[in-house]
């Protein structure tokens, strides 16, 4: 489902995380780790503010384990703690309870030294429509515990779920919406499908995927649309607009006297970016000054 995200409804989005927050221990950010930039929310840091954080870097089953790696070297060098997972086949998610604990680690040895048994780490998952928190949601508890569809404004009765002896989540993830207004962005979050093609150009979103493909996954392309003359920088959306023609030719993708329809070609190349044909691929790299020896679990 798509929503309008007026300003109104940010304000009741970011009033309804810091209600939950004041329940909780750890909050999970789930990121997109094909777009961990721009799948994340502009003001996430403010909402979430000193919570302990563990990023999930979601949907690590389509993204470049190399960028992955970098990514979660990058986030670490924020402070944050990071994990790469895949909430669909569970891949990586087991670790999720364990890292819980250890940034509650203080307040555990508290309740040993008490003679205290510690209790389930409480924890909230936030991030924007898409990303993967019911599926989430529903792999930690291990059954379809999760109502699908994002509707910010809708209070339910809070519930929690457990996950295993050591985790309790609330059972309704904190929606944030996405970075609008930053049409780099935007762009990206309608090539991977997360926000609905209508908003934008199928076309210019297209444009702009093969601008970032043709410099990273040039050989890509090359093989699976046969383009022996690909350059590896499409340097403007003229360039990029001529390769989609190409594939647009190589895939019969035609319109009335023999020109190429670029919606279709353009359908054709984000189908195969979503799915995977065109393999793992991610679409934002960290600052290289800001990649430090990266230490990823293997997914
Ligand atoms: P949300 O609550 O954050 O809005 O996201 P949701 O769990 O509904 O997931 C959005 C889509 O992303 C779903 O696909 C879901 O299956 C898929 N997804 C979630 N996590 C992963 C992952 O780690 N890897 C992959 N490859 N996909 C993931 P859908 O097409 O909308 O629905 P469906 O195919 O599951 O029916």
């Amino acid at each position: 489902m798509t929503i309008q995200w007026f300003p109104g409804h940010m304000t009741r989005a970011k009033r309804q995380i810091e209600e939950k927050l004041k329940l909780i221990d750890v909050v999970f950010e789930l990121i997109d780790s094909r777009i961990p930039q721009s799948s994340r929310n502009p003001m996430v840091d403010a909402i979430v503010g000193s919570k302990p954080r563990l990023v999930l870097l979601n949907k690590a089953d389509l993204a470049d384990p190399g960028r992955t790696a970098e990514w979660m070297a990058w986030f670490r060098s924020l402070g944050h703690e990071a994990l790469a997972i895949d909430a669909s086949s569970g891949a990586g998610c087991k670790e999720i309870p364990g890292k819980a604990r250890e940034l509650v680690r203080a307040r555990i040895e508290r309740q040993l030294a008490k003679g205290m048994k510690p209790r389930a780490v409480r924890a909230l998952i936030v991030g924007i429509p898409n990303v993967g928190k019911s599926t989430l949601i529903n792999r930690l508890a291990g059954r379809s515990a999760a109502a699908t569809g994002d509707r910010p404004g809708v209070t339910k009765g809070q519930q929690w779920i457990r996950s295993g002896s050591e985790l309790e989540l609330l059972d309704t993830p904190g929606i944030l919406w996405p970075k609008f207004e930053d049409p780099k962005a935007g762009n990206l979050l309608a090539a991977i499908g997360s926000i609905k093609e209508e908003v934008l150009q199928v076309d210019e979103v297209a444009c702009f995927a093969l601008q970032i493909l043709a410099a990273d996954y040039g050989h890509v392309l090359r093989k699976r649309y046969g383009l022996t003359e690909l350059p590896d920088r499409l340097p403007d959306i003229r360039s990029a607009a001529e390769v989609l023609e190409a594939i647009g030719r190589r895939r019969g993708c035609l319109a009335g006297g023999g020109h190429v329809d670029y919606e279709k070609a353009a359908g054709v190349l984000l189908r195969d970016l979503r799915s995977g044909k065109l393999g793992r691929l991610t679409l934002e790299r960290p600052a290289p000054a800001e990649v430090h020896a990266a230490a990823p679990n293997e997914l």
